[in-house]
């Protein structure tokens, strides 16, 4: 039962016997999870004022410029879940490789995995546009009391127990899913809690705005072209509007609010997309899901890919159902 205003904490605790696996251990992840966000939220909030503005010095496996605050939101994620020992690995978009957690009293005896985006939309720090973080949770599959391993982060998005994101924007808000809808919270600075303000958020089915970083147009292949084109044209209730932040989490959480279509296709000038399946688009596809709405690479569900390896990217369509059919469309013609 979801209660307007109730907060986040009231909530875990009368949602937590829903859960089929529920044994308390998803809760308390979540609310570790909604703990390191507040930290974080108040270091992006600071932003400007203290020295936690541009690049850090460092490049990230992505061949990214990491910025000190992808660094700084990457330790307190990190540092919230190793210190409350309740994942029994992490696998992260600034780490290289996986994190396994062998904490000593409980030798690998935790069950959930932990994947994340710490700090989505870095390119959007230095102007005060809003950033997020994204999360996807997921049982191991390698016997508990062994170390973590590998496969226990390549699932396919199916998989996932949970998954979710905050926004540090006008208002800071999670909105996650435990496989049972999707609910929105947003934080109360003046109080400290979270409450339900998005009980059950659905996704329109149809919608009219459509999100895409239209500079690397030139580089698209045909099909993504001819469904802009489309988008474009006066005709029916077309054109559709062209909203894009840059940021994944807040392009996707108006487009689920509102109606609309997220993409990131393969270009020319980057063969396998840029979104990383594991961190971003897998989270989001299954929030999509959850709301009524659908994610594709172009060709079959984001979330039954077989991931090859952690850092993998791929091609991302996201949203409103029927316009991520009609870009399917497109696509699979084009060939
Ligand atoms: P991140 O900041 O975590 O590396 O993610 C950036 C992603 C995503 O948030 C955003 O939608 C997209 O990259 C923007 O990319 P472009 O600047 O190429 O449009
Ligand atoms: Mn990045
Ligand atoms: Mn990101
Ligand atoms: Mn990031």
């Amino acid at each position: 039962m979801t209660k307007k205003n109730q907060t986040l904490g009231e909530f875990i605790i009368e949602n937590q016997t829903s859960f089929q696996y529920s044994t308390g251990e998803l809760s308390k992840l979540i609310n570790a999870i909604r703990l390191a966000a507040k930290v974080v939220n108040h270091e992006v909030s600071k932003a400007g004022l203290v020295d936690i503005l541009g690049a850090a010095g460092d490049t990230n496996i992505q061949g990214e410029d990491q910025q000190k605050l992808d660094v700084l939101a990457n330790e307190k994620f990190i540092q919230a879940l190793t210190n409350r020992e309740i994942v029994c690995g992490i696998a992260s978009e600034e780490e290289d490789e996986f994190i396994s957690i062998n904490s000593n009293d409980k030798n690998h005896q935790n069950k959930y995995v932990v994947l994340i985006d710490p700090l989505d939309g870095s390119s959007n720090i230095d102007v005060n546009v809003s950033v997020g973080t994204i999360f996807s949770i997921y049982r191991r599959v390698t016997p508990i009391g062994t170390p973590v391993q590998l496969e226990d982060f390549l699932q396919p998005g199916r998989n996932q127990v949970a998954a979710g994101y905050i926004i540090y924007g006008t208002s800071t808000m999670i909105v996650y899913s435990t496989g049972d809808g999707v609910n929105g919270f947003t934080l109360n600075p003046a109080i400290g809690s979270y409450y339900l303000s998005n009980p059950d958020i659905k996704i329109p089915e149809d919608g009219k705005i459509y999100s895409v970083n239209e500079g690397h147009y030139v580089h698209f292949h045909q099909g993504v072209k001819d469904y802009i084109k489309y988008c474009q044209k006066e005709e029916g209730d077309r054109p559709y509007t062209s909203r894009y932040i840059g940021s994944l989490a807040s392009d996707f959480h108006r487009n689920m609010i509102k109606g609309g279509i997220y993409m990131y296709p393969k270009s020319s000038k980057q063969e396998e997309g840029k979104l990383r399946l594991l961190y971003e688009c897998n989270p989001m596809a299954f929030l999509a899901e959850q709301a009524g709405g659908k994610a594709s690479d172009g060709y079959m569900p984001i979330l039954d890919i077989q991931p090859k390896e952690l850092h993998q990217r791929v091609p991302f369509f996201c949203g409103s159902k029927n316009m991520v059919d009609k870009v399917e469309e497109f696509i699979q013609k084009a060939n």
